[in-house]
């Protein structure tokens, strides 16, 4: 073979190594980073025919290489549907069927079918649907409803609503166990006290159909609501929101080493409105890279229950340290064939520097509200409104997104008239009008400017069941961040 002439064997493994490139440049079908999604928060998710996604409070359940999403489909707060949708990569969704309707038995008719759940039964080979059932009208049946069916997208078959082994149930979910056992962890009520004083854990039967034993009480007298489960090696993770009707509120969550606990006390998670959610799941995203978790929260409209919105978010489970944290991502990505995720690289320029206010306490003064804890507040000395907390960035800084965490008050829950004031030189300052916020507890405002002073104008809070405004100016955490 002279030089310069390429054997067969040369041109073919010249072009593989071709293919491999275009390939590992993304230019091929099916590369690992081809498969990664950007999940975007705060909009209104479609599915696949550009239909809303209708699928509240559920649960993701994988079967095969596909994903399915089960959740409920309300009109103002009644029952209509539970709707599964299924997606291989999290991100694009087809619908696939209204799998229970208010036609699936009489007493859906005029119903509340609240936080549905799918969970399959490898003996049984059924796929089992729990859900919180009430009449059409209030809360006081406080029961569960099963349904079954043997696809994942067949039409379930209504199996009845009771109260488990007489207790009430409402707020609720179902978690299998490795071992194959299954769990129902409910909101209920211990010793005649308040409704949803105390959750309440209990085994299901061998079918997961019914109850078969109650395993115990959680949290006594703490009002907690919205449960969600989840391992990760041998710890279990109970997490849970504060019982505050629709509004969000501080997210918080307990550790185990079984379901039958003993369950440790209580650690918050998130800001103090868990950014504006109630948890209903925890999806589990295992690839050929590792484990993901998403926390699956709904942002209700607490005055328009049909104006709702998904916010997923990563997950970061420590097991050994038995700890949660989950950080607000306005877009994130994940992986879902390498059960990966990644986040957008960005600095809070916002961290530590110098914050002034129009007042401060001793206890609570402006630099809380940007130390990086939305466990601490800064809080004005008056009542008196409006009022301002301005950081100093140190020098002008590019930023694309400004996140306030907001004081609330259970029972009063408040959403804020602002303003974002920016400048460069501390004396000309440019606007951006946010009094038409309607956002409880927590917002992000996707801007676009140089700055070095950012001042939020706290105008005024709007009080659910107070036309008077008697909140005193507290700011949990501001996040301004930049590249
Ligand atoms: C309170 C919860 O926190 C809400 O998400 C919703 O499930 C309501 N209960 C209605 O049951």
């Amino acid at each position: 073979m002279g030089k310069g002439k390429w054997s067969s064997r040369q041109i073919w493994a010249t072009s593989l190594a071709l293919l491999l490139l275009l390939t590992g440049l993304g230019l091929g079908g099916h590369t690992a980073q081809a498969a990664s999604v950007t999940i975007t928060n705060g909009t209104d998710w479609k599915d696949t025919s550009g239909n809303p996604i209708q699928a509240n409070s559920g649960n993701i359940l994988k079967v095969g290489s596909t994903y399915y999403w089960y959740g409920e489909h309300a009109t103002n707060g009644t029952f209509d549907k539970v709707n599964v949708y299924t997606s291989t990569d999290l991100k694009n969704w087809t619908f696939g069927n209204s799998i229970l309707t208010k036609s699936s038995a009489t007493e859906l008719n005029s119903s509340k079918i609240e936080r549905p759940k799918v969970i399959y039964n490898a003996a049984t080979k059924k796929y089992v649907l729990w859900a919180h059932y009430e009449n059409g009208s209030d809360y006081s049946l406080a029961r569960v409803a099963v349904a079954t069916s043997d696809t994942p997208d067949g039409n379930f078959v209504y199996q009845g609503s009771f109260r488990p082994m007489g207790y009430e149930s409402r707020d609720m979910t179902v978690f299998v166990d490795t071992d194959g056992k299954a769990y129902l962890i409910t909101a209920s009520r211990q010793n005649n006290g308040g409704a949803n004083n105390t959750m309440a854990i209990f085994q299901l039967t061998a079918d997961y159909t019914n109850v078969s034993s109650f395993v115990g009480w959680v949290f006594d007298n703490a009002y907690r609501e919205a449960p969600a489960v989840v391992k990760k090696g041998s710890t279990y993770y109970l997490f849970t929101s504060q019982a505050s009707g629709w509004y969000p509120n501080q997210g918080a969550y307990a550790t185990a080493s079984s379901m039958t606990g003993t369950w440790s006390a209580l650690s918050p998670f998130g800001d103090p409105s868990a950014y504006a959610t109630q948890i209903h799941s925890i999806a589990t995203i295992s690839g050929s890279s590792g484990t993901s978790y998403i926390y699956m929260g709904d942002r209700w409209n607490p005055l328009n229950l049909s104006d709702h919105k998904f916010i997923w978010l990563p997950l970061t489970l420590n097991d050994s340290a038995r700890t949660a944290t989950l950080d607000w991502y306005s877009s994130w990505n994940i992986d879902a064939a390498a059960g990966t995720i990644s986040t957008p690289a960005r600095t809070n320029h916002a961290l530590g520097k110098t914050a002034t206010a129009i007042s401060a306490t001793t206890a609570n003064p402006a630099s809380n509200a940007n130390d990086g804890n939305a466990q601490t507040s800064w809080a004005a000395t008056s009542s008196s409104w409006p009022a301002w907390w301005q950081v100093d960035l140190g020098s002008v800084k590019s930023i694309n997104e400004v996140d306030i965490s907001w004081f609330m008050y259970k029972g009063s829950e408040g959403y804020y008239k602002y303003k974002i004031e920016y400048s460069t030189d501390g004396v000309n300052y440019t606007t951006i009008d946010r009094t038409n916020n309607t956002t409880y507890g927590f917002t992000t405002d996707q801007v676009s400017f140089n700055a070095r002073y950012v001042r939020i104008n706290m105008v005024n809070a709007v009080l659910h069941n107070n036309p008077n405004n008697w909140y005193t100016p507290t700011l949990y955490e501001v996040r301004v961040f930049g590249n």
